[in-house]
């Protein structure tokens, strides 16, 4: 059956990469902290919120999805968030995103915790990617990536801030997965059951993080190399660390983690360009709202001139349009494209974005709109609660 046919949702490239990846693998990206119910209000949150349909009136067919958010333009509404060790799901995964996302027309956002490094990202999509920023322990470590980010043309930084202490995702701990650094009879019993997983990703030996490869103090191996760098991160963020990059990173900054309304707001006098709307995809605070439903709140507090992306739990291109309604400006995807290119590399990763736009325009042409604009300045008159 061909790829169009058997993927028809992105709950279907969920099903294919538990089928496809080792199981330490699958629950990472699958797994939230504790009672995972903040992992599922975030799917909750979206039923709150119904759209209205209009009739007779006239139907573009083809409409224009395209959005503006802090002075930069992207085809399509939605992209894909910073995801770690993509190129784990599967050999070169960051790069296979990266490629589907150019092609798309929409950005790429490339995790502190790659495998392939911004140089070898910038060159296989023909430009350079957003970079998500985890900041290390070390200011000197912090100063590296900077540079990396000036040197090969980054133009937006998205530094994370709600990971300075990492939460317990229960499945994580039951698989070892924090402290695996060599091969366990566990792990080749793992591995030796993925067969089209192993061969494609061993072939070629372990992969490393490119960013800190060669650095003993960040170990060997990207097992080892995820757990220093877990470790080593910044515990100690403020918002004069907000301040200080500020003033050393000239280019966009947005930060990324804000979930509360306060938060928001302050964020508004850091001179930053924008946040994302984020709690983690249910991978931090446990019991927190769904980031859908505090749109509006955060919306107000921070202020029509900074861009509001939001993350966590988006899986549905109707999902896109309650948000944009509610008063977002554009949409991250974590687990989405980590499942589609585990299941099936650039071509799954084409096809999710296909399938994400033909639902927008679909839902939009019933709903009466003909662009992403139109929608926007109807905001919530095209919601009922
Ligand atoms: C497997 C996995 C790895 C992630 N790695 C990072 C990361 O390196 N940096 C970061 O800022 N966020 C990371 N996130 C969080 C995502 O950027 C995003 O906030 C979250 O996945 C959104 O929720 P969703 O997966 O429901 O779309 C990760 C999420 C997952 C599932």
């Amino acid at each position: 059956m061909s790829l169009e046919r058997r993927y028809q949702n992105v709950e279907d490239f969920a099903k294919a990469a538990r089928r496809r990846l080792p199981k330490i693998f699958a629950d990472y990206i699958d797994g939230g902290s504790f009672s995972e119910t903040t992992l599922r209000r975030n799917r909750d949150g979206f039923d709150h919120y119904t759209l209205r349909q209009r009739v007779l009136a006239p139907l573009d067919p083809k409409p224009d999805l395209s959005v503006t958010a802090a002075g930069r333009s992207s085809r399509l509404p939605f992209g894909p968030g910073p995801v770690g060790f993509l190129g784990l799901y599967r050999k070169d995964g960051d790069i296979a995103v990266a490629r589907a996302a150019a092609r798309a027309g929409i950005p790429f956002v490339l995790s502190t915790f790659s495998i392939n490094g911004l140089g070898t990202i910038g060159k296989a999509a023909g430009a350079a990617p957003d970079f998500q920023l985890y900041l290390d322990e070390d200011p000197a470590v912090n100063a590296e990536h900077l540079e990396a980010c000036r040197n090969h043309g980054v133009e937006r930084i998205f530094l994370t801030v709600d990971t300075a202490i990492t939460s317990v995702r229960e499945r994580d701990v039951k698989n070892g997965f924090r402290s695996v650094d060599r091969m366990t009879p566990g792990l080749f019993w793992q591995f030796a059951r993925r067969p089209s997983w192993s061969l494609n990703l061993l072939r070629s030996g372990f992969p490393e993080v490119e960013l800190v490869r060669g650095r003993a103090e960040f170990g060997r191996g990207a097992m080892a190399q995820a757990g220093n760098l877990s470790r080593r991160l910044d515990k100690n963020l403020t918002w004069d660390t907000v301040a200080e990059l500020r003033k050393a990173w000239s280019g966009q900054l947005f930060i990324k983690g804000i979930s509360d309304p306060e938060d928001a707001a302050l964020a508004r006098g850091a001179g930053i360009d924008g946040i994302v709307l984020s709690n983690h995809g249910g991978r931090q605070l446990d019991h927190g709202r769904s980031t859908v439903s505090m749109i509006p709140e955060v919306r107000d507090a921070l202020g029509p001139s900074a861009a509001l992306f939001v993350d966590s739990g988006f899986r549905r291109g109707s999902d896109v349009i309650k948000a944009i309604a509610l008063g977002a400006d554009y949409v991250l995807m974590g687990r989405p494209f980590a499942w589609a290119v585990a299941a099936e590399g650039e071509a799954g990763v084409n096809h999710l974005i296909q399938l994400l736009e033909r639902e927008i325009e679909i839902t939009l042409n019933l709903m009466g709109l003909s662009s992403i604009d139109e929608l926007r300045r109807a905001g919530t008159e095209v919601l009922r609660p």
